[in-house]
């Protein structure tokens, strides 16, 4: 087997076995990297070989993640693979996007396309195909909504059984009617999603189960291939900059590794930056960057956009390292700007969920800043559906949402509005016909 773990604590790098269940290092507790010896010797040749491969109707070729694998070569045994043939997502011009943000071009790559809706499929394929390397036969996670989703279709393919826990009433309602329907056993916890977080660590580590949250480095290894196949999309024309919403921090975390890679094994001969944009007042990545601390400042965290309502990102070492290694950056938008730039993905008539608009928003205010020249080649991608959260959307073109909202069966208390700019409220129009022309202005 040419696949390891290794800590990346620098001072530590214990190497240890691939089939270990621990997600952490057993002597210092650092993060784990799955490292290869890998077999590349001609990446000209090995991205002709990932061209050929689209023309084939082999069940891994069709797979956006695993027509890569020598990128990801941890599994020798195809049989073994649970694929859904995830990935294969577009990269769509944005020009209502590029002109609101001031960039001259924009690109988006749509990972809300994946097979159950977002990004959390090419990470999930991999991480399954580990847990069945593995036997596994129950595997576990905590979420805001789509991790669960993602690993309870995997977990269905795979004939395991998945427990999932997530916050009480703080998920998308698209996202839970998944996990439903995939047959998860689904725990809801009173309490945020670090909390339910720290549970199933727990848990995990003191059982059989099989932990699939993004610390655990297999699912990485399956994230790699956003940047990966975007590249390949690209005819490998490496942008100057990717943009990421930060939540748990696993995908920029597997970005900052891929391009890292590709880069060593002489795939691209430049590093695109990695920008990481987290939501204002979810925003632990950034404050420990401003404020240089060597520990993670952890935060109480409230958004709108509860994929990343996060406040202690198990990730965030390696997210840390991927804009060292890429020179990349994170920075904050408010809910304000989340909405608005929704809105305006909505106008490209492209669509996702509010967390995936932090990035749109965020290459605005860097624009702004001057941090980002308006000249630059960006891709922004775009990291789930806009059906998984529907809610959200409504109240937004119908001027109706609030950035602290409680219900009790019904709305009870509403608090610091959200402006929607860029309304498009449906109109109450009787069923005549004489009515309905006259709206139409006909
Ligand atoms: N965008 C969406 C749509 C997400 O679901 C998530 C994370 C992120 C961005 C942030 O990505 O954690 O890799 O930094 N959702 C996780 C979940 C936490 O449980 O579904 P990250």
């Amino acid at each position: 087997m040419n696949a390891y773990l290794q800590c990346i604590e620098e001072n530590c790098q214990k190497k240890i076995s691939p089939t270990t269940k621990a997600h952490v290092c057993p002597d210092c507790s650092g993060l784990l990297d799955v490292m290869y010896d890998f077999q590349i010797t001609d990446p000209e040749k090995t991205k002709q070989t990932f061209q050929q491969r689209r023309l084939s109707n082999d069940p891994l070729d069709l797979s956006g993640v695993w027509r890569y694998r020598e990128l990801l070569p941890f599994c020798s045994d195809p049989a073994k693979v649970v694929t859904m043939q995830e990935g294969n997502t577009p990269i769509y011009e944005a020009p209502h996007c590029a002109e609101y943000t001031g960039l001259k071009r924009l690109h988006l790559k749509h990972q809300g396309l994946n097979p159950t809706g977002s990004f959390k499929d090419n990470g999930m394929t991999a991480g399954v195909t580990q847990a069945r390397l593995m036997n596994s036969r129950m595997v576990a996670c905590a979420s805001t909504g789509n991790t669960s989703a993602s690993m309870a279709a995997y977990a269905a393919r795979a004939g395991m059984k998945a427990v999932i826990f997530i916050p009480d009433q703080q998920i998308a309602f698209g996202k839970l009617s998944q996990s439903l329907d995939y047959g998860a056993l689904t725990l809801q916890l009173e309490g945020d999603f670090d909390e339910a977080m720290k549970m199933v660590k727990e848990i995990t580590e003191e059982s059989e189960v099989y932990l699939l949250n993004s610390i655990n480095p297999f699912r990485l290894e399956g994230q790699k291939t956003i940047i990966i196949e975007m590249l390949a999309q690209r005819g490998w024309k490496i942008p100057d900059r990717v943009v990421v919403p930060g939540g748990n921090l696993g995908n920029s975390s597997s970005f900052g590794k891929a391009i890292k890679e590709l880069h060593d094994l002489g795939f691209i001969d430049k590093m695109p930056m990695v920008t990481i944009i987290q939501a204002l007042r979810a925003n632990p990545l950034y404050k420990t960057l401003i404020d240089r601390s060597a520990r993670l400042i952890r935060v109480e965290a409230h958004t709108l956009a509860t994929a990343i309502k996060i406040g202690n990102p198990v990730s965030w070492k390696k997210a840390m390292r991927a804009m060292e290694w890429t020179r990349g950056w994170c920075d904050v938008v408010s809910e304000q700007e989340i909405a608005d730039a929704k809105a305006m993905i909505g106008r490209d008539g492209v669509g996702c969920e509010p967390a995936s608009a932090t990035t749109v928003a965020g290459i605005k205010k860097l624009i702004q800043t001057k941090e980002i020249d308006k000249d630059e080649d960006v891709v922004a991608v775009l990291t789930g559906n806009l059906l998984k959260d529907p809610d959200y959307t409504v109240n937004y073109h119908q001027n109706n949402l609030y950035e602290k909202a409680a219900y009790k069966n019904e709305l009870i208390e509403r608090k610091d509005k959200i402006q929607s700019t860029y309304a498009n409220a449906p109109l109450k129009v009787k069923a005549r016909k004489a009515e309905i022309l006259k709206v139409l202005g006909l």
